[in-house]
C-alpha cells in the first residue's frame, strides 16, 4: 500500500496537541539524527515533514542566524505548533511551506536534510526526487525512525508494527525503510537503535 497524505493530514489533525509530550521518549535519537549532519553555522537545512517543529532549536543551535531552515509539514495543525515555537524564540531564518513534500515549492538549494520519524516520505519516490532535485551535490542526509526487527525476532514485530502504525498510513518497506532512499544515496551509513526497533541512516548525496 502506498502513502496517502490524505489519510495523513486526518491522523495528524489529532495527534497534533499531544504530538511533543508523545515524541519525547525519541529525543536522544533525534539528537544523534542533528549530529549525523554535521551542520554548519549558514546551511541550509530542509527539515521534511517537520511536524511540530521538535528539531527546529537542534538545528538553530547549529546553524545560527545566518543560516536558514526550511520545514515542509502537510498537517495545518501540527504546523501551528511549528509556529508557535519559530515565534516564540524569535528565530528570523525559517520558511514554513505547509504542503505535501510532493507538491512543495522548494526554491533554495539545500546543503543538509532531515527526515526525523518520516516513513511516509520514505515510501514516496515522487517524495525523495522533489528532495534530491534540490540537493546541492555532497548535502548531507540523515533520516531516523522505526523499523521491523530482525527475522529471528518476528514475534516482536506485532508490537513494532503497532507502534508504528499511529505514526503512518502506510508499513510497506517497514523492514528497510531506507531501501527508496539508498538509490539516491549510494553510501548510506546505517545503524539499528532502539534494541533493532529503530535506525538512524546518513550519508551524502553525490548530486
Ligand atoms: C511522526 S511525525 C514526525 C514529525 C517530525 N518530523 C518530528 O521530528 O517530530 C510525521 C509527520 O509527517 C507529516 N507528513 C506525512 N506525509 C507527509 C508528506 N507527504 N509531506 C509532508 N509531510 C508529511 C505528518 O503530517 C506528520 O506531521
Amino acid at each position: 500500500m502506498k502513502p496517502d497524505p490524505q489519510r495523513a493530514l486526518q491522523s495528524y489533525r489529532d495527534h497534533a496537541d499531544g504530538y511533543d509530550a508523545s515524541c519525547r521518549r525519541t529525543q536522544p535519537l533525534r539528537i544523534d539524527a542533528v549530529k549525523a549532519l554535521r551542520l554548519q553555522h549558514g546551511d541550509t537545512v530542509l527539515d521534511v515533514a517537520s511536524g511540530t517543529g521538535m528539531s527546529f532549536a537542534l538545528i538553530q543551535d547549529r546553524i545560527g542566524p545566518t543560516g536558514h531552515l526550511i520545514a515542509v509539514e502537510l498537517c495545518p495543525e501540527m504546523m501551528s505548533h511549528a509556529r508557535n515555537k519559530v515565534e516564540s524564540a524569535g528565530w528570523k531564518n525559517v520558511t514554513l511551506i505547509e504542503s505535501t513534500i510532493e507538491e512543495a515549492s522548494l526554491i533554495h538549494s539545500i546543503d543538509a536534510i532531515l527526515c526525523f520519524y518520516t516513513h511516509d516520505v520514505m515510501r514516496s519516490e515522487a517524495g525523495l526526487n522533489k528532495i534530491f532535485e534540490h540537493a546541492k551535490p555532497q548535502a548531507r542526509i540523515a533520516v531516523a525512525g522505526l523499523k521491523l526487527f530482525p527475522w529471528w525476532l518476528a514475534p516482536l514485530n506485532i508490537y513494532a508494527r503497532a507502534k508504528a502504525r499511529p505514526y503512518a498510513t502506510t508499513l510497506e518497506g517497514l523492514d528497510q525503510p531506507w531501501s527508496l532512499l539508498a538509490k539516491h544515496i549510494p553510501k548510506l551509513d546505517l545503524s539499528s537503535t532502539q534494541f533493532g526497533m529503530g535506525y538512524l541512516a546518513s550519508g551524502r548525496y553525490p548530486g
